[in-house]
């Protein structure tokens, strides 16, 4: 039997050409029992003996600020932690909760593709595809074709190009794998198709595939009305806190929502290490690269089957961006974009446009003069791409306590070409901002009939969307009174509104413990997570909304744009 599979082994190495093994070594890697030991020795060098055996609340809070420095987690957020933990469990539990979020997604096959993910090239006849295994798949490829060819049509094959990257190696696991690179070509613009990645694991003599996936093509941009979604999130991360939980919603609601494509403004996945602790040789400017792979195997349900586009924030900025360099490739034009940190694409009747809070804002800067060029090149072409919307990972205004304010530096060149909504994220929250220059309101919303605040607001500046609230730790403190410009914020399992205010919607004005929303019975702190959609109807209407993880009204905001015609 043994002999007959060498024979097979070797007919296949012949008839294939996969002679070559000599760069194949199996890497052994077991994400969760990696993460757990880790946690675990940090916790017990850094926080004491206690957590030798068991982990508790604070020692959960711990983790997330090892990776989060900034972030907070008040009563309520605490509250939260213990009845997700309980308080004082065993690692075995850490282990098998970190299981459950992450499901049976995650394969000790080394040779399996995971962490499948889509992007947008530069054409709409091109999407590409992104993959990781532990150990190497040799001539690795994408097989696709029409969701509408049947089992006899043979699938088209883009060969994949394979690479690694290198981060300084300390005493915990690093990335061992290979990601892998292909676009797929030749694409009938918005028509629908199915693919799987692939490659030959020589150690297996065996050829090895991914699951089945399924993508839209790109549409056109030629058609001003035509109707594109997209969902808008950042701050996201994976168990820290809630990064999972935006995932799980996305799964149930992004059929019946239509959404096409998800664009993420920084802060993807929290696996930088934002707190020195010399005795075990963690740096503030070390990452921990498993929690880049689990981010990828949960956001895969849906970024395996549409474009998943970024911007870069401040977690990403790790050993000089290494990871996401290496993880992401973002389509780049003509105009100076560079890397994943500033670039623009056209999707529908969509301009966006995605700049770098890490990098220089000067006038002159590579940046801004990338973004000057974008904005011209998207106004003349805006007969037919009427839409123009700016990610950027920090805020141009927020009124949430310590937030950075952007605004003087890009404020003037958006309401100069006239952008029409801004995404942000940094501050752990959720907040709308009117449109407004120097701080002073430029147009206000009138209601419509249904409820909705809509915003005639074509030359008066952006609508400014902080989408911070899609998994990372909530414990926000906003300014009171609520400015002006602030349209609607919330944080924290609340929706905060003016504390001078009587307004109809202040949902704890009654509550003034946190034991009293406690034990009210309608508080959860998850309520104000989650992400926003937006569906750009036509050439002059934009709709609106959040969607939170739970299914509780209380975090949903909703407005429109429509512009004068
Ligand atoms: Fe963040
Ligand atoms: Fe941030």
């Amino acid at each position: 039997m043994i002999m007959i599979l060498l024979l097979l082994q070797i007919v296949l190495c012949i008839t294939i050409v996969y002679c070559d093994t000599t760069d194949v070594k199996v890497n052994s890697v077991n994400l969760i029992s990696d993460m757990v030991s880790f946690y675990r020795t940090y916790l017990t060098a850094a926080h004491g003996e206690k957590y030798r055996d068991m982990i508790d609340s604070d020692g959960y809070l711990n983790i997330m600020s090892l990776h989060d420095s900034d972030s907070k987690c008040g009563p309520m957020c605490k509250e939260f932690i213990i009845r997700k933990l309980g308080d004082g469990k065993g690692y075995d539990f850490f282990e098998k909760m970190l299981t459950e979020i992450y499901g049976n997604a995650i394969s000790l096959d080394p040779f399996e593709p995971q962490e499948v993910h889509l992007a947008l090239t530069p054409t709409p006849d091109a999407m590409k595809v992104m993959w990781v295994t532990m150990s190497k798949l040799l001539k690795p490829f994408t097989e696709y074709k029409l969701v509408s060819d049947g089992d006899d049509k043979d699938w088209t094959v883009a060969t994949a190009i394979d690479y690694t990257y290198d981060v300084p190696k300390k005493w915990w696991a690093t990335f061992t794998g290979l990601i892998y690179e292909t676009d797929m070509t030749g694409l009938i613009p918005g028509a629908n198709y199915k693919y799987r990645v692939g490659g030959y694991d020589v150690v297996n003599a065996t050829m090895r595939y991914s699951k089945e996936f399924n993508f839209k093509a790109a549409p056109i941009s030629n058609n001003a009305n035509q109707e594109v979604t997209f969902g808008y999130m950042a701050d996201h991360g994976t168990f820290e806190l809630l990064g999972f939980a935006t995932i799980d919603k996305m799964v149930k609601v992004y059929k019946e929502l239509s959404i096409d494509l998800i664009h993420v403004a920084g802060d993807l996945s929290y696996a930088g290490l934002d707190s020195e602790f010399k005795p075990l040789n963690i740096s503030k400017d070390d990452e921990f690269e498993h929690i880049w792979d689990l981010l990828f195997i949960q956001n895969e349900p849906i970024a395996a089957n549409m474009p998943w586009m970024i911007n870069i924030g401040n977690h990403e900025a790790f050993y000089n961006f290494t990871a996401q360099s290496a993880r992401y490739k973002m389509p780049q034009n003509n105009l100076g974009s560079t890397g994943n940190f500033w670039f623009s694409y056209d999707y529908g009747n969509v301009h966006t446009i995605s700049l770098s809070s890490q990098h220089s804002l000067d006038a002159g800067s590579p940046q801004i003069d990338f973004l000057i060029k974008d904005l011209e090149a998207a106004t003349a072409n805006r007969a037919t791409v009427p839409w123009i919307v700016v990610g950027f990972h920090k805020p141009l205004y927020c009124s949430v306590e310590g937030s950075p304010h952007f605004a003087d530096q890009l404020e003037a060149i958006l309401i100069q070409y006239d952008v029409d909504l801004t995404i942000t994220g940094h501050m752990h929250a959720y907040e709308r901002i009117h449109p407004l220059e120097n701080g002073i309101v430029t147009v206000y919303p009138t209601m419509n009939q249904d409820g909705i605040d809509v915003y005639y607001s074509q030359g008066k500046g952006p609508v400014h969307i902080m989408q911070g609230h899609a998994g990372a730790m909530q414990e926000e403190k906003f300014l009171q009174p609520q400015p002006d410009w602030s349209a609607f914020r919330m944080a924290d399992g609340f929706v905060f509104h003016n504390k001078t205010s009587d307004s109809k919607f202040e949902r704890l004005s009654k509550l003034k413990k946190y034991k009293d929303i406690r034990d009210s019975g309608t508080y959860d702190y998850k309520d104000t997570y989650g992400f926003g959609v937006a569906t750009f109807a036509n050439s002059t209407h934009m709709f609106y909304k959040t969607v939170p993880v739970t299914d509780s009204d209380l975090g949903v905001d909703t407005f429109a744009i429509i512009k004068r015609v």
